[in-house]
């Protein structure tokens, strides 16, 4: 059966960057947005060139070009234009699934966890979008550092939550496609928690001089 497109907007950074990577190399059709067209099909040709051959194509559009033409909608931007962006891909993401990987940083504390006044990022993002939109928090604790590495076992988990049943479904399909063990975190209000874990994991990555710690959960049977 076709996979869905995914729009991976921010797709040219570290964490989006990696998750095209991987989506790309499990078959799903990947269309990178950006800022720049320019700049989205550079990077897409550089994605292309690492992946071993037979992957799905993956492309190159302007953030609300990739929103509109893309079956669900990955948002993967700093903070602090998540709501510049929500604007722009607002239209584009009516009815769809949008998976949000962003992180509340409120810097230059960013290893102490910051909540926004909705709640979550994942929460703000679906006052704005409005209820035709369901929204999925994901990623939050994955660091981009080893996103590109196909032959990386990940040894930590993604907690996703939502509100939507399918939504949550199809996410937790994407989240296996690649390559990690999806655990679900309950409704899209404990957003907060797994986000404000992210700012826990950066200090942890200081104090330890480590890059990309990560959480497991334990006690759930998984077939390994
Ligand atoms: N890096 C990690 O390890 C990690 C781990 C978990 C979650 N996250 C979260 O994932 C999200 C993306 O992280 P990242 O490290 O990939 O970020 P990033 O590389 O700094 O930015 C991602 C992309 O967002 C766009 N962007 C940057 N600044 C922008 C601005 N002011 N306005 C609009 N677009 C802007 C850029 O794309 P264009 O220039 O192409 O438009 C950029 O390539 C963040 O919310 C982060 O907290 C990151």
């Amino acid at each position: 059966m076709q996979k869905p497109a995914i729009a991976v907007i921010g797709g040219t950074g570290a964490e989006g960057s990696g998750l095209v990577v991987r989506w790309a190399h499990a078959g799903y059709p990947v269309i990178i947005g950006s800022r720049s067209a320019e700049k989205a099909d550079t990077v897409a040709a550089e994605l292309r060139a690492l992946l071993p051959a037979g992957h799905a194509p993956i492309s190159g559009a302007t953030n609300a070009e990739a929103a509109a033409t893309g079956d669900i909608v990955v948002l993967s931007v700093p903070y602090e234009s998540q709501a510049g962006m929500a604007e722009q891909i607002a239209a584009g993401a009516q009815g769809k699934m949008v998976m949000t990987v962003v992180v509340p940083l409120k810097p230059p504390k960013v290893s102490i966890a910051w909540r926004p006044e909705a709640g979550s990022a994942a929460q703000e993002l679906q006052a704005q979008l409005g209820e035709s939109v369901q929204i999925v928090a994901a990623f939050q604790n994955i660091a981009a550092g080893h996103l590109r590495d196909l032959d990386w076992q990940p040894d930590c988990d993604v907690l996703y939550t939502g509100d939507g049943k399918e939504a949550k479904a199809a996410a937790a399909e994407l989240i296996r496609a690649a390559g990690f063990f999806a655990v679900d975190a309950g409704p899209l209000a404990n957003s907060a928690v797994v986000e404000g874990f992210t700012a826990l994991l950066i200090g942890i990555n200081a104090r330890n001089k480590v890059k990309n710690s990560g959480i497991r959960i334990t006690g759930i049977p998984r077939n390994e």
